[in-house]
């Protein structure tokens, strides 16, 4: 969960945002090689006292200068391409979530066994002391831990954007349209997100929870809450 004044990601809760944190790294890297040389470069420029008064052709150093960053720039798309088709890719769903975002509450349906559906709206820190202010929410999305989750994702009014940060997700949910996304979450927790396209007046006022438990303790729950029994 995000904490005051981070700047950075929140930590992974699944191999895709471990992946994702390596490409920010990897790409910040080179963002910063390239800072220090240019204001190294620039530096000089302000200093030097030497002046070329015949300098016209210099097809060598346009050559260079124009090669040496195109290099670089492969060497950022290369793993952006991984990353991005990585992200894409489902591995067999054992579970599927379909999230319908509304003006100003997500509703969920779990589609696989007796339908289970509930609304879920974010909860004032007074009902209960226990929560985050404007990020806990009455219904929490409860998920099974160290399986492959599908997730659909689609809005009935406006376009909302259904995200969660140390999972790795954020996918558009657009009204007509069903979007599918996919993640793993490889620890127990209680993971926090939030709206973000801007929809309105209460866009800061949906949260998403998930809370991520074991398998025998999700098949309980369903067993508590399907329509059927
Ligand atoms: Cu829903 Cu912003």
């Amino acid at each position: 969960m995000a904490t005051w004044s981070n700047l950075n990601y929140q930590n992974s809760a699944s191999p895709l945002m471990e992946q994702i944190i390596f490409f920010h790294d990897h790409t910040l890297v080179i963002l910063i090689m390239i800072t220090i040389l240019v204001a190294y470069l620039m530096m000089n420029l302000f200093f030097n006292n030497y002046i070329n008064r015949f300098l016209l052709e210099g097809q060598m150093i346009e050559l260079i200068w124009t090669i040496l960053p195109a290099i670089t720039l492969i060497f950022i798309a290369l793993p952006s391409l991984r990353l991005l088709y990585l992200l894409d890719e489902l591995n067999n769903p054992l579970i599927t979530l379909k999230s319908i975002g509304h003006q100003w509450y997500w509703s969920y349906e779990y589609s696989d066994f007796n339908n289970i559906e509930f609304d879920s709206y974010m909860i004032q820190s007074s009902e209960n002391l226990n929560n985050f202010r404007l990020l806990d929410v009455d219904n929490r999305i409860i998920l099974p831990m160290n399986n492959q989750i599908r997730i659909l994702v689609t809005a009935t009014d406006v376009i909302h954007s259904w995200t969660i940060p140390s999972l790795g997700v954020k996918i558009d949910a657009n009204p007509g349209r069903l979007n599918q996304t996919s993640f793993f979450i490889n620890r127990p927790g209680i993971y926090y997100g939030q709206c973000s396209e801007i929809c309105g007046a209460n866009h800061s006022f949906m949260p998403i929870v998930i809370e991520s438990i074991p398998m025998k303790n999700l098949i309980n729950w369903i067993n508590n809450n399907s329509l059927d029994d």
